[in-house]
Parts: structure tokens; sequence; C-alpha cells
């Protein structure tokens, strides 16, 4: 028999997976059927187009695949993930999958999932830990070639220029995988180059709204800024809206260099207001449920799965942009 403190917590874990499970309008726990195989899914819970096209990518998935799936959102709280996880494993689901909001902190969580014999499949963003064992596969973009990508579109529309060419960056939720990766990859595409200086880098935490007020801010103390490399299309659309209020011409004036290619972006590089973007595809659904019935058949999977992705450019964007949905 559990002891009172433990019985608690447990009714507490337990409501909690069903409060976060409600909150999402899919969601309805139901019984597994018969050999279905169960995951509890934590999502970081962003309100962008991005995001929302992720969730809904993984959802359509598990129904096609008939997995029951136990999605929970986190809005933006580790805190809240660590406990979704918790109670994922406290039902006992077969996979637990995740997109960790930030790269650390993940070790005790994931020492119970393993303690309990529960895979754990890392979707989206990876985390930062010395004991890969705490992770069966991770699923997602390649972050850092997404910010090579950008480096190296910057340097070749800027190779005629005599220099200095000013760059600055708008990156995303401090700590996490994609704003970690996407600055390295962008300085390793950079490759020591002098000519190109990131003159300020400020996070707009892949937010619209805080794209255009930071950009507001940065176009209020530089007056030279040649190149705008936004973590993400939020950012850059947001980034779009302050240059144009500060009566300059994005595209044009100042340089946009992106990361995701949601339809906004994609008009906006058709436009000629945004110059590139380097895709991160959000919709893992398929490829996720393929891992996840691998591993709970018992079949070895690659630690590592990329997204299949490419990049944008005016000349190529059209053909794109109405199949795009998100
Ligand atoms: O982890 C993927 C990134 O997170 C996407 O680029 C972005 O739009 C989201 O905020």
């Amino acid at each position: 028999m559990l002891k009172p403190i433990a019985a608690a917590l447990h009714i507490m874990l337990i409501a909690t997976a069903l409060t976060a499970c409600t909150n999402n309008s899919d969601a309805e726990i139901q019984p597994a059927r018969k050999g279905q195989i169960t995951i509890g899914f934590s999502q970081i819970g962003e309100s962008s187009r991005w995001r929302a096209a992720n969730t809904r990518s993984i959802q359509d998935a598990a129904r096609i695949q008939n997995v029951r799936l136990i999605f929970s959102v986190a809005g933006l709280s580790q805190q809240k993930q660590i406990s979704d996880i918790q109670s994922f494993i406290l039902q006992k689901v077969d996979v637990i999958a995740f997109s960790p909001v930030v790269e650390a902190g993940w070790d005790d969580v994931l020492r119970a999932a393993k303690a309990a014999k529960i895979p754990v499949i890392l979707t989206d963003r990876a985390i930062r830990t010395e004991d890969p064992s705490l992770f069966t596969s991770s699923l997602g973009s390649d972050f850092i070639s997404e910010g090579i990508s950008a480096a190296v579109w910057t340097k070749n529309e800027f190779r005629k220029a005599p220099g200095p060419v000013n760059v600055v960056e708008l990156s995303g939720t401090p700590g996490s995988a994609p704003a970690i990766q996407r600055r390295a990859g962008f300085l390793e595409g950079i490759d020591g180059d002098t000519k190109f200086k990131i003159i300020s880098s400020r996070t707009a935490n892949f937010s619209r709204a805080d794209g255009k007020r930071v950009m507001a801010e940065l176009l209020r103390s530089h007056d030279d800024i040649d190149v705008v490399f936004a973590q993400n299309d939020d950012m850059g659309l947001g980034a779009v809206t302050a240059i144009e209020e500060a009566g300059k011409r994005p595209g044009k004036d100042i340089k946009i260099a992106t990361i995701d290619a949601i339809h906004d972006g994609l008009v906006a590089l058709s436009n000629g207001k945004i110059n590139f973007i380097a895709e991160c595809n959000p919709l893992v659904g398929p490829q996720l449920m393929e891992l996840i019935q691998d591993v709970f058949l018992g079949i070895p999977v690659p630690k590592r799965v990329d997204t299949r992705e490419t990049v944008f450019f005016r000349e190529n964007v059209d053909q794109y942009i109405n199949d795009r949905k998100y």
C-alpha cells in the first residue's frame, strides 16, 4: 500500500497529467487497447505556427499509426516538463518523447525513466548530458547546419563588399539547443572572416513581438546594420516590421537571413523583405512514430535521426508557398 504522502503525490501527479492532457484540444485519456503502444509526449508550449504544426504532425501521426498519445504542454517551463515526464513514468507509458525547452538539467528525471525501463526519445531539440544512455534516440533538425547555411549565404551575399559587414543576431530561448547551436553554426560558417562583425546579439525568445521590440532598440543604437541573422522566421518577421517603422527597407537597406520557413516567412522572402531562409522542418510526426514502433519492438534505432530539410532563396521560393500549410 502507498504511504499517505506518496499516495497524495501519486494522485497529484496523475491529476497534473490529466489536466495537461485536457488542456490540449485533441487530448483525451483512453485506456490502451490490447497491444497498443502508449507514449507520453511533453511539448514545449510556444504559441507559434511552427510549434502548432509540430504538435499537429505528432498528433496526426499517432492517430494514423494507432498509437495512444498522452500529450501535455509545458508553457515554456522546464519544471512543468519535468513533472510531465514524472507523471508519464507513474502512468507506466511504453515510450516517453519530449522536446526539451532548454539543453541542461534533465539527468535526474531521465535517470528515473531509465530506472523504470521506459525508453526516451528526444524530439526537435537535444539535451546536454554526460550520460547518453539516458535517452535512446534524438530526432530533430541539424541546428548547426542551419546556422552554417545562414552564414554561408551572408558571406556570399557580401562577397564583393569591402566591409566591414555589420551583423546583428536575434537569438531564441536562452539555453535552448537551437539558440546555442544556430549561433555556433553561424560562427562556424563565418569561419573567422574578420570582414563580418557581429555587433550585437540579443535574445528575442523566438517570438515575433520580441523580434520587433529588440530590433527597434537595435536600430536606435546602431545606424550601420547591414544584416540581421534571426534564429527563426518569427523574430525575422518582427525585425521586418521594426525596420519598416524606422523608415528603412528590409531586404534591401538591411538584409535578413532567418530559419524555419513557415508560410509567412516564405511570403516575406518572395516579396524581397527577407533574403534567405534555412528550413527547420516541424513535421516530425511520421518519423517519430516509426522510431517509437521500432523501439517498442526492440529493433535497434540510430542514436541520432536528422529531419529532412532544405534552404530557400527568392529565386526558388514561389513554387513552395501555396503548399506550406503552417
Ligand atoms: O526547436 C525548433 C525551433 O523552436 C524553431 O526554429 C522555432 O521556431 C521554435 O521556436
